[in-house]
């Protein structure tokens, strides 16, 4: 089986450096064709090249296997393993022509993601892992850092687009963490914040609102670094909970015990009211 996760993770891998080379070529583009989805949400030309690319790439291989992506939603319920895709995470970044993004491919078997792959085809940077195998950038093992004191660490966070429901919940709990910490950094793609979670660039991350296609990848690529998830409310990580902190361990109680008093109003906000 263990064989068959590095087959799956060189599909990934392959996959994700294609749909980079895509992104790549529209990045800057003046002519780059943008969509809204939402009142502030982005769908531009690359998110759609990207996930049709990596759909193809991955379905001629594995025919029989479910494939999740952002933009074209559950291809069939088979049972069958499954690929969770964000084609392109930081949409926001891409369009403005900041170079923060990602591509985010991870595959679930029987309710558990087993291999992941996020890459950053700006700095083709290639973070992967395999459940149980350890995690890796550009194929160099990663760690999590070992910083335990909250007032020196630098978090890293974001906010969902549907925000405005209820902004003064989230506005607390960044309020929390920045008298707390070093620093905090909003960077615009979730995938990225948590691949560089875990290789130790940042200590810890939290976000309320993700997607499973955000985190797939990611989540796996953390918990292989050394890094620890959970919910607000301190139980284990669930792809399908609205919030996830994710941590290099040493941090995971104080982050918490800052945030509890805040989790009352967060779980009855209007934000959570429906799904994100
Ligand atoms: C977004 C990014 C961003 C996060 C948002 C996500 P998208 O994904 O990951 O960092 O704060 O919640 O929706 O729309 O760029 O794929
Ligand atoms: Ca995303
Ligand atoms: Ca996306």
């Amino acid at each position: 089986m263990k064989n068959d996760f590095f087959d799956y993770l060189a599909t990934a891998r392959q996959a994700a450096l294609q749909a980079g080379a895509i992104l790549r070529s529209k990045f800057g583009l003046s002519s780059l064709h943008v969509d809204k989805k939402g009142r502030i949400n982005l769908v531009t030309e690359a998110d759609l090249a990207s996930e049709e690319l990596i759909r193809q790439t991955i379905l001629s291989q594995y025919p029989d296997h479910e494939f999740l992506g952002e933009e074209s939603g559950l291809s069939a319920h088979s049972g069958q393993p499954r690929w969770i895709v964000d084609p392109l995470d930081g949409t926001t970044n891409f369009a403005q022509g900041y170079p923060f993004f990602s591509i985010s491919i991870a595959l679930e078997i029987e309710r558990e993601v087993v291999a992941g792959v996020v890459y950053d085809p700006t700095h083709n940077e290639m973070f992967s892992a395999v459940k149980q195998q350890g995690a890796f950038l550009n194929d160099q093992p990663i760690r999590v850092s070992d910083h335990a004191v909250l007032e020196k660490a630098l978090l890293v966070t974001g906010f969902p687009y549907e925000l405005r429901r209820d902004p003064d919940i989230l506005l607390q709990l960044f309020r929390e963490l920045i008298v707390r910490a070093r620093g905090i950094r909003r960077d615009g793609s979730a995938a990225l914040d948590l691949c560089y979670t875990a290789c130790g660039r940042f200590d810890a991350f939290w976000e309320v609102g993700l997607h499973p296609w955000d985190i797939a990848a990611g989540s796996l690529i953390v918990q292989e670094a050394g890094g620890r998830i959970t919910n607000f409310s301190d139980q284990p990580h669930n792809l399908l909970y609205p919030e996830m902190l994710a941590s290099n361990s040493l941090l995971h109680a104080p982050i918490l015990k800052a945030i509890a008093p805040h989790l009352d109003q967060l779980h009855s906000s209007a934000l959570l009211a429906k799904p994100l």
